[in-house]
C-alpha cells in the first residue's frame, strides 16, 4: 500500500473543469466519460495542498514576488531529476507553456517566418505559429508500425534559410517518444548549422516510464545550450495547471534579455500567488508523491495494453516512453477521422482526442489520458469494447 491514494473516483463536474465541463461545446453532449485533454482526475500531491491551506489560511492575496525559494525549487528539481545544473538568473516566468511559445513567436521571428514543427503534434503549435502570420513548416514524424521517429533527412531538407524557428516537443506528445541522448544530438548539430532556434517544449519531462530516459536538451552541450529555450513546469507533473505557472529556461543572455522584455512589456512577471507557492512546493516535497503516481499509471498503461489485446484487438497501444496519454492505432476500425470520432462519441460515449487533430499523420489514431482511476479507465475500455463488438 502507498502513502497515496489514486483510486478514489473525485466528481469533478460543475468544478470549472475543461475535461469535465467543456464537453458540450466540443463534443455535442455531456454525458460522456472524458478521457481527453492532460489533466489528471487525482487530487494535487497533498504537500501541496497543505502549502495552499496555509496561504489561505493568511487569507491575502496582493501582488506576488517569487523569492529565492521558488528559484532554489527549480534548480533543485531539475538537477536531481536530470542532472542539468541551472543557474537561478536563467529561469524566466510564464504563466503555461503554450503562452511561452506565443512568447518566442513574439520575439524571435517575423511575419513570414517559417517554423517548424514534427507532426503529428500537439494541435495549440498549430495555432500558436500560424496565429500570427508565420508559416507552419512540417517534419513529419515517421511510423515505423512500432514506433514513431524523426526523419531527418526529410528534417534537413525543409530547413531552408526562411525557417528560424523550431518547435521541439520532448518527451512528444501524443506519440510518447522521449528523444534518446543521440536524436537530441543530431537535431542540435543540425539547428546549430541553420540558424534555428530551438523552442523545446519539456512539459511532459517528469512523466517518463523505466524503459526511457529524459535528456534536456539544453543540457547536452554549450551549443545546445546557446540555441535554444526550455519549458517546464509542475502542472502536468503534480496536476496544477490550474495554477498557471511555468517556467521558461533561457541560459543564452542576449536570448534571455529578449524574451524577458517581452514579458516585461506584457507585465505578466509578477504572477499568481497560489501557482507560486504551489510550484514551490511541489517541486520541493512532492517527489515521493510522483514515485507513486508513476507507478499508478504504469499499472494502468498495462491494464490498457491487457485490455486492448484480450477484448479489442482492433485497437493497438502505441508503446509510450513518456506522457499520460497514449496514442492508440485504430486503423484497423477502417474508419475516417470524422467517422472515427463520431463512434467513439456516439457509440462509445467516450470523449478523446482524434488523431486527426494532431495533424498530418495522426488520421486513424486515438489519444486516451489514462491519468485517471483504475475504476474510470475500465468503464471507458468496456464502453469502447461493447461499441466495438456491435459493429463486428
Ligand atoms: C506538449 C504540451 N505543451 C503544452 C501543454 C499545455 O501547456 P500550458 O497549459 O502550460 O499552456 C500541453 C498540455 O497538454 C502539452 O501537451
Amino acid at each position: 500500500m502507498g502513502r497515496y491514494d489514486f483510486d478514489t473516483v473525485i466528481e469533478r463536474t460543475n468544478t470549472c473543469s475543461s475535461k469535465w465541463d467543456l464537453m458540450t461545446p466540443l463534443f455535442g453532449q455531456n454525458d460522456l466519460l472524458p478521457m481527453w485533454v492532460a489533466d489528471m482526475d487525482f487530487k494535487a500531491p497533498p504537500e501541496v495542498n497543505e502549502a495552499l491551506r496555509e496561504r489561505v489560511e493568511h487569507g491575502i492575496y496582493g501582488y506576488t514576488k517569487r523569492m529565492t525559494p521558488y528559484y532554489e525549487a527549480i534548480v533543485s528539481w531539475v538537477g536531481r531529476r536530470f542532472g542539468w545544473e541551472i543557474d537561478p538568473d536563467w529561469i524566466c516566468h510564464s504563466p503555461g507553456v503554450v503562452p511561452a511559445l506565443s512568447m518566442a513567436i513574439l520575439t524571435y521571428t517575423q511575419p513570414g517566418d517559417g517554423v517548424l514543427i514534427q507532426p503529428p503534434v500537439y494541435y495549440p503549435f498549430f495555432d500558436v505559429i500560424g496565429g500570427r502570420g508565420r508559416r507552419i513548416v512540417e517534419n513529419p514524424l515517421r511510423f515505423t508500425g512500432e514506433r514513431f521517429e524523426i526523419d531527418f533527412g526529410d528534417l534537413e531538407r525543409k530547413l531552408d534559410s526562411s525557417v528560424t524557428m523550431m518547435f521541439l516537443c520532448s518527451p512528444h506528445n501524443p506519440v510518447g517518444r522521449v528523444w534518446t541522448r543521440e536524436e537530441l544530438a543530431r537535431l542540435v548539430d543540425i539547428c546549430a548549422e541553420r540558424n534555428v532556434l530551438i523552442v523545446a517544449d519539456e512539459i511532459h519531462s517528469d512523466i517518463v516510464f523505466p524503459w526511457a530516459k529524459h535528456t534536456p536538451l539544453a543540457s547536452l552541450s554549450e551549443k545546445a545550450a546557446s540555441i535554444s529555450l526550455t519549458t517546464i513546469a509542475p502542472s502536468k507533473t503534480f496536476n496544477i495547471a490550474g495554477l498557471s505557472t511555468s517556467a521558461v529556461i533561457v541560459p543564452d543572455k542576449r536570448l534571455r534579455e529578449r524574451y524577458r522584455n517581452t514579458t516585461s512589456f506584457l507585465h505578466i512577471d509578477g504572477g499568481n500567488t497560489f501557482g507560486t507557492l504551489g510550484c514551490e512546493a511541489a517541486y520541493r516535497k512532492g517527489e515521493p508523491w510522483l514515485g507513486e503516481l508513476m507507478e499508478y499509471i504504469q499499472g494502468n498503461l498495462e491494464y490498457l495494453d491487457s485490455f486492448l489485446k484480450t477484448n479489442i484487438p482492433e485497437i493497438r497501444l502505441i508503446r509510450p516512453e513518456g506522457t499520460y496519454i497514449p496514442f492508440l492505432d485504430c486503423r484497423a476500425l477502417k474508419m475516417n477521422a470524422k467517422e472515427l470520432q463520431a463512434f467513439f462519441v456516439n457509440e462509445a460515449k467516450v470523449a478523446m482526442d482524434g488523431g486527426d487533430w494532431f495533424g498530418t499523420g495522426g488520421e486513424g489514431f486515438m489519444r486516451m489520458n489514462i491519468a485517471t482511476p483504475r475504476a474510470l479507465l475500465r468503464e471507458g475500455l468496456e464502453r469502447i469494447e461493447r461499441a466495438v463488438k456491435a459493429i463486428r
